[in-house]
C-alpha cells in the first residue's frame, strides 16, 4: 500500500484524489490518508503530490503513517473530489514535525 505522510498535514493539495482510481483517500480537517485495505498499489498517486507526502509502505521508518493511515480512513470521510486546498498551503510546505503540532 502507498501512505500519506506528515508533509501533506496542513498542505492538503489534493491532487492525488483526482488520479485515484479506487477512490481511496478519506478526509481529515488538516490532512488525508489511505485506505490500505482498499489501496490497489498503482502507485498513481506518488508522482502526483506537490508536498511529496505520498509514499509506498516498504520505505524504511513509515509503520507509524501506515497506522495513522489505517486508524483514520476507518474514522474520517471518504473524499472523491478534489476541492480548493488551503490558501497557505505553501509556508507549511517542509515544516518538520507537523503530525505533532497540528494533526486533525
Ligand atoms: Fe496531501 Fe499531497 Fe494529496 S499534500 S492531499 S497527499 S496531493
Amino acid at each position: 500500500t502507498y501512505v500519506v505522510t506528515d508533509n501533506c498535514i496542513k498542505c492538503k493539495y489534493m491532487d492525488c484524489i483526482e488520479v485515484c482510481p479506487v477512490d481511496c483517500f478519506y478526509e481529515g480537517e488538516n490532512m488525508l490518508v489511505i485506505h490500505p485495505d482498499e489501496c490497489i498499489d498503482c502507485g498513481v498517486c506518488e508522482p502526483e503530490c506537490p508536498a511529496d507526502a505520498i509514499k509506498p509502505d516498504t520505505e524504511p521508518g513509515l509503520e507509524k503513517w501506515l497506522q495513522v493511515n489505517t486508524e483514520y480512513a476507518e474514522k474520517w470521510p471518504n473524499i472523491t473530489a478534489k476541492k480548493e486546498p488551503p490558501a497557505d498551503a505553501k509556508t507549511f510546505d517542509g515544516e518538520a514535525g507537523k503530525f505533532e503540532k497540528y494533526f486533525s
